[in-house]
């Protein structure tokens, strides 16, 4: 099927690893001209290079100022307005991961509200006109499972992300008739670098493989494989970044997209 995005002008944001990276991986496949984002620029310019990215643009998008940076040299290395933007930088700006909230600091609060919510919000602001204007446009922020199954830990990454939601839905909605879809993807847990990274030094083994880590971790307790029996991989979500991307979602904003393999116990 032609997704027809071929020719399109796209910025992932923290698409120097992880899950960023492969959706920037598949959009740059379907044909879509792609600047690579990360705060560190030797990561992001590895990833462009490798992927075939028509450039990078860097910063750290935790102040308006950065935030507008990143986007005037986004839009340089792409000869044009954005058109397609993947609020995909994040992740807990604490690693809060033991603390129940109560025990959080308003601080770890605020500094995951700047990271995961903020951070799309801004970009969102600096994005709508020119997409307003060419009646054409497509945004896909990237939240989490726990923005709506919340664990007992780690509150201020949680709530952030259910922020996130929340603001997609009213900008999906006040967006009306203009060409601009809003839609959130929301991954369970996926293996990337960092996670395999943890896994390996946890057992003490450089060479564990991701399938080895995966087995571990779930004897371990750890996590509980999600029904699909096994962990998501960034091409997991990448497929449906490039669907709600392409021009024929059109009718498709204000959604959540879970791509958890069934970790979420909820209707939607
Ligand atoms: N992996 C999972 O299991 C999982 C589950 C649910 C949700 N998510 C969400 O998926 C997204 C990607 O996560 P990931 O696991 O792929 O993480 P990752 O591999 O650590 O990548 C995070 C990316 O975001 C960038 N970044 C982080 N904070 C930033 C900031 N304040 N300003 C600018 N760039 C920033 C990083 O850039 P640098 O190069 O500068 O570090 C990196 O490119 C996040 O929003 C995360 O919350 C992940």
């Amino acid at each position: 099927m032609d997704l027809q995005l071929k020719g399109r002008r796209a910025l992932v944001t923290g698409s120097s690893s992880g899950i960023g990276e492969g959706i920037a991986r598949m959009l740059a496949e379907e044909g879509v001209k792609v600047v690579v984002h990360g705060r560190n620029r030797e990561r992001a310019e590895n990833v462009a290079a490798q992927i075939g990215a028509v450039g990078v643009a860097t910063g750290d998008l935790s102040s308006d100022e950065a935030a507008a940076a990143v986007q005037a040299e986004a839009c340089v290395a792409l000869g044009g307005n954005i058109e397609i933007l993947v609020n995909n930088a994040g992740g807990s700006s604490t690693g809060n991961t033991t603390k129940a909230p109560i025990e959080i600091s308003t601080q770890d609060y605020i500094s995951n509200y700047h990271a995961n919510a903020l951070a799309s919000v801004r970009l969102c602001q600096l994005v709508v006109s020119d997409m307003t204007a060419a009646r054409f446009g497509r945004i896909i922020n990237v939240s989490s499972a726990v923005a709506v199954q919340p664990n007992n830990l780690g509150a201020d990454y949680s709530s952030a992300k259910a922020a996130l939601n929340n603001f997609t839905v009213s900008l999906a909605g006040a967006l009306r008739g203009v060409g601009i879809t809003v839609n959130t993807l929301s991954p369970g847990i996926i293996m990337v670098d960092g996670l395999l990274r943890f896994g390996r030094q946890k057992y003490g083994n450089p060479n564990l493989t991701i399938d080895e880590v995966t087995k571990r971790l779930a004897d371990d307790k750890v996590f509980a494989l999600p029904p699909a029996g096994r962990l998501g991989t960034p091409q997991d979500l990448a497929i449906i970044a490039c669907t709600l991307a392409s021009p024929l979602s059109g009718f498709i904003t204000g959604a959540n997209y879970r791509v958890d393999g069934g970790q979420v116990r909820g209707l939607n």
